[in-house]
């Protein structure tokens, strides 16, 4: 039997940026220029103060909206965070978790993420794990035992059933922000990698699970990166904010 294809995932990680003024704006640009794309599907993540503006703007489209982070407890003593519940009630869809900012920056651990994966699934928002390896770890040759640990922690406490829904974006961390790309080669070996992994724990969640690649994705290297056979999206930073470039790097996977 013919293995399902995998659709593309075009998600943008605006991160810190864009007002709900600025969001509106970079929708009333993108929108028209995504309507008719149906081969990929395009998710937008903007700060949590632009998600209900977002997600109202979006509704009419297929467009899909996910958050940047979130606590893995329904609600609680926790200044400050933000729970899938609330994420739900707004209509989001989606949440990026373990970005390598959250990792570096606020001391995400592979334990959270491991109980903010099951949160996530069971409040009914489809998360995308990202995992990645420094450029230190790159050198001395870590980076398959790196992305296996980040892996098999994340990952221990999600059942098999879940684990094909998932999304994973492999982003190399010398390659977020720096202009520098992972070549076609490494970007395909280390989301090969990625698959194995969850293969080896269900081979039919390693088939179905999408692979994103993620760092430094233009319109320029888009088309060669979406067309390697084991990267099914990409997860766009800087070049997502602006409404053409990023429309043209889904028109590189649709
Ligand atoms: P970049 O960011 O495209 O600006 O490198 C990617 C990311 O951090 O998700």
């Amino acid at each position: 039997m013919a293995e399902p294809a995998r659709k593309p995932l075009l998600a943008a990680n605006w991160k810190m940026h864009k007002t709900v003024a600025e969001a509106q704006s970079f929708l009333a640009d993108l929108l028209p220029r995504v309507a008719a794309v149906e081969a990929a599907e395009i998710a937008i993540c903007p700060a949590y103060p632009a998600l209900a503006a977002v997600v109202e703007h979006c509704a009419s489209s297929r467009v899909r909206v996910c958050a940047q982070n979130m606590h893995e407890a329904a609600d609680g003593a926790f200044t400050g965070e933000v729970s899938a519940p609330m994420l739900v009630e707004l209509g989001v869809d989606g949440v990026i978790l373990g970005h390598s900012e959250r990792r570096q920056y606020f001391g995400e651990t592979d334990a959270a993420l491991a109980r903010k994966l099951p949160a996530a699934f069971a409040a009914g928002l489809a998360p995308i794990l990202c995992v990645g390896e420094s450029e230190a770890q790159r050198d001395a040759g870590e980076t398959e035992r790196v992305l296996r640990e980040q892996l098999t922690a994340g990952l221990a406490t999600l059942e098999n059933g879940r684990l094909g829904e998932l999304a994973i974006a492999y982003e190399p961390i010398w390659a977020i922000g720096t202009g520098r790309t992972a070549t076609p080669e490494q970007a395909q070996d280390a989301c090969a990698f990625v698959r194995a992994v969850v293969g080896r724990r269900d081979d039919a969640a390693g088939n179905r699970v999408r692979v994103l690649y993620g760092g430094s994705v233009k319109p320029e290297n888009a088309g060669e990166l979406l067309d390697l056979p084991d990267v099914d999206g990409a997860l766009v930073g800087g070049a997502s904010l602006d409404p053409e470039a990023f429309a043209s790097i889904v028109a590189a996977a649709a």
